[in-house]
Formats: structure tokens, sequence, C-alpha cells
């Protein structure tokens, strides 16, 4: 990559907290707008007009994806040094797993299984601009193994390989983990994963769950000890969907489970956990849900509402100040979720201090990343409210986050000509 960071004067203001709509009405009085600060206004202004439906088509079927990867780039370099992305939702295959999947039947979603490799990975963050990325396994992860010990060999291997990855790679510095867990099921497994993970190696910023295993949520009585674990090294969860109970594929016998039943299996664990109380004796935890949390900032209100049902306020263990005090707690990453509604959704329902980046690579194909990160962009330029969601506001959140959870491993906050002038040398 050149080293284009010279072209970034005239973003100040986008970087203050003057509200970018402002500068959108005049931009071409503004002395100090450079020509990419119009450019992005414009495409910002198009990008706006489009739903992502069509975006989308756009991007996938007429060879418009190179301009908009131009687009993307072009955004990426003039971008201040200081609001490079911090991207908490990005998956990895390693050579372990691939092999569990294989001999365990394959993906069980319905979704077609993406090639990945470290060098794509990278590839991927360039192009987006992340500085640092934190991996993880999506579902079915270890489970896939099983509740025995090739399922806690699987796991523990993966985990040396995370460590690996993110101690001794060339490119380290910008890579962090969610260490993998057994299924829940295997509550002793799970237990002594925990333990390595902080006590023997101690790299990992928190550690990756499903929704649910084997049909049960979270706040099972089974799973209550391995909360309890979680608590005492005032972990970080990274909460990622799994398929609901049924068939796959039986949303019009032909849907991958992610692309329904994924939003709506991280809503049903979210609200058990708050409802059940499991939430409220797990204080040192902190909770990331993937997807702008699924559809819960959408029916989080009517949940709250139903506390006010006697029958069911008699059944649940909070009242309706609880429950709304710990919705409040959870964190929410924008993998694949950037569309108004989405974020117009995310802040209606929570603070902009709980709002994280992801890409969810390689599940997410790059198109389908770079067109929403542009939406993204249109948002925060475009929106009246896009001021409290800027990229600058999403990084900071996560390097607060992560160094909160982090053990061996640090982050620092570094600049984009630095992380650059890395990847060149
Ligand atoms: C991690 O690195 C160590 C030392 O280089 C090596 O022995 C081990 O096999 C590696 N583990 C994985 C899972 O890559
Ligand atoms: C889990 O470990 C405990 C104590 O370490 C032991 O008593 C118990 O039998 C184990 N449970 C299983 C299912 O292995
Ligand atoms: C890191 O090493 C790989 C080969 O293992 C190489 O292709 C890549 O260019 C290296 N990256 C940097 C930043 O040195």
């Amino acid at each position: 990559m050149p080293a284009p960071f010279s072209a970034k004067k005239g973003l100040a203001t986008r970087e203050s907290l003057t509200p970018p709509h402002e500068e959108e009405e005049e931009p071409y009085s503004r002395s100090h707008v450079s020509q990419a600060s119009v450019w992005k206004s414009v495409l910002a202004g198009f990008l706006a007009a489009f739903p992502t439906v069509l975006l989308l088509f756009l991007f996938k079927s007429f060879s418009m994806s190179k301009l908009f990867s131009a687009a993307l780039a072009m955004l990426v370099m003039t971008r201040s040094t200081s609001s490079w992305r911090v991207d908490t939702h990005h998956h990895v295959l390693p050579p372990m797993y691939l092999e569990a999947m294989e001999a365990n039947g394959g993906e069980p979603t319905g979704y077609p299984m993406p090639s990945w490799s470290l060098e794509q990975s990278l590839s991927s963050m360039n192009k987006v601009g992340t500085s640092i990325s934190i991996l993880s396994l999506s579902v079915p992860g270890v489970a896939i193994a099983g509740t025995g010990m090739e399922a806690r060999t699987l796991a523990r291997d993966v985990n040396d390989y995370f460590g690996n990855a993110t101690t001794e790679s060339n490119v380290s510095e910008r890579l962090g983990f969610f260490g993998a867990l057994p299924d829940w099921r295997d509550v002793n497994g799970t237990l002594a994963e925990i333990d390595y993970l902080y006590e023997a190696q101690q790299l990992a910023h928190g550690v990756s769950a499903s929704t649910s295993y084997g049909g049960q949520l979270l706040s099972h009585d089974d799973f209550a000890p391995i909360w309890q674990r979680l608590n005492d090294y005032h972990a970080l969860v990274f909460l990622h969907p799994t398929s609901l109970p049924g068939e796959p594929g039986s949303i019009a016998g032909a849907l991958p489970d992610p692309i329904v039943d994924f939003p709506l299996a991280t809503t049903r664990a979210a609200v058990d956990l708050v409802l059940s109380g499991r939430f409220g004796q797990v204080p040192d935890v902190d909770v990331i849900l993937s997807h702008a949390g699924g559809t819960l900032p959408y029916i989080g209100t009517r949940v709250i509402g139903s506390l006010a049902i006697p029958e069911v306020r008699s059944k649940v263990q909070v009242d309706i100040l609880q429950a709304a005090a710990g919705f409040k707690r959870f964190y929410h990453d924008l993998a694949l979720s950037s569309t108004p509604a989405q974020l117009n959704g995310l802040l209606d329902f929570t603070e902009p201090d709980k709002i994280l980046f992801g890409s969810d690579f390689p599940y997410a194909a790059q198109y389908a990343i770079d067109a929403l990160v542009l939406q993204y962009e249109a948002f925060v330029r475009s929106s009246p409210r896009g001021y409290k969601l800027t990229n600058d506001v999403l990084r900071r959140n996560a390097l607060r986050l992560l160094q909160k959870h982090q053990q061996g491993k640090k982050f620092e906050e570094r600049t984009a000509f630095e992380v650059v002038n890395g990847l060149v040398s």
C-alpha cells in the first residue's frame, strides 16, 4: 500500500463532535474541506439513497464491486489516523477445526463454508481499514466434536493456535482472540478450558459462547458454575448465535439458519439471561451480542412491557427497572447490521458507548462487508444522529472494553501510519 495519509487534512470536523450533517449542508463553502472530503460527501449521499438490497445487488451482480472497492479504499486512505477500526467479530477456520468439521458431518447450519487463511484476514482488514481484529470460531465451534474428550482436545488445540497467531505471527500486534470453549453441557471440560485460558495461557481477551447448547438457553441451572467461573475471572463473553430447534433449512425449505434464526437466537439468549436473573448474578462479566443485538432493540421494549403482566412478573427474577438496566449492559457489534433501521434501533435502545464494529469475515463475503461498511459510513455522514456512532466512537468503545478485559496481551492506540508502515516494512 502507498502512504496516502497526507491527503487526510480537511477531515478534522468529522473527527470532532460536530454533527456531520452540519458539514453536509454547505460542504463547498468550507475552505478546509479537501477534495477527498467532498467526494466522501457525494459518495455518502449516493449510498444513503440506496437500500441495502440494491447495494448488495450492485456489488454482487454488475462488476461494480471494483468501483466500490476503490471508493472504500479512498475512504480508508483519507480517514484520520485516529479512526481505524477494531473488529470484534472476525472468524477463523484453522486446520484442526476444518478437520473436526469434516470428521463430524460438515457445517450444520446450511450456510456455505467460506475459505479462510490468516493472509485473507489481513487482506480484508487492510481493505476496510481495520487495525485490530479479535479472532474467534463461529458456530458450531468446538461443539461440532460432541461433548467428550475429542471436543476438549479440539478446544485446547484451537486456543493454542490462537495463542500462536496472536503472539508469534508477523502480524501478531494486530490480532487478539476470544478463546474457544467446549459445548457447555460438558461442564467440567468447559471449566477446565476457562481455567487454562485465564491461568495458564493468559492471552485471550475473553471467550466465545453459543446462544444455546443442545437447545438449552444459557441461564440453565447446569450452566451456573460456568457463569460463576467467568465472573471470577471478570471475563468478556462474545455471544454468537446458533441454530434454533427445528430442522435446518426449514424456512422456505432452503434458507440457511443464520439468515433469520440467528438474530432470533441472539434475542432469546439475551432475554433469557436478563429475565432469569442470571445476568444480574454476574456483574463482572461483560457480554457482546452479535449483529446489533439480533432483534433485541426492536422487541426489547415489548419484553420489558410484559413484566407489567402479574402472571409474568411473578415468574421471572427481575422487575421492569432491573430488566431495563440488564438490557443496557449488553455490548452490540455491527456485523452485517448497518441499515438505518438497525443503527437507529440501537441508538433508541442503548447508549452509543455499547456499540462496536464487526465484520463477520469470512462468513460475510468481502463484497458484503464493503457494502455494509459504506452503508455505515453513509449513516454517520447523513443521519442527524450519525455523529454519535462515528468510527472514532466505535474504536474507542472497543479499545476500552478490550483493555478492561486484557491479560498478557495488550493493545495500544496505534496510528494508521504506523500500521501501514508495519505492513510495508
Ligand atoms: C504453537 O506453537 C508451538 C511452539 O512454536 C508449537 O509447538 C505448537 O505446535 C503450536 N500449536 C499450534 C496449535 O499451532
Ligand atoms: C466434574 O468434576 C467434579 C469434581 O472435579 C466431579 O466430582 C464430577 O464427577 C465431574 N463430573 C463429570 C460429569 O465428570
Ligand atoms: C508475514 O509473513 C508472510 C509469510 O508467512 C508473508 O507473506 C507476509 O508478507 C508477511 N507480512 C509482513 C507484514 O511482513
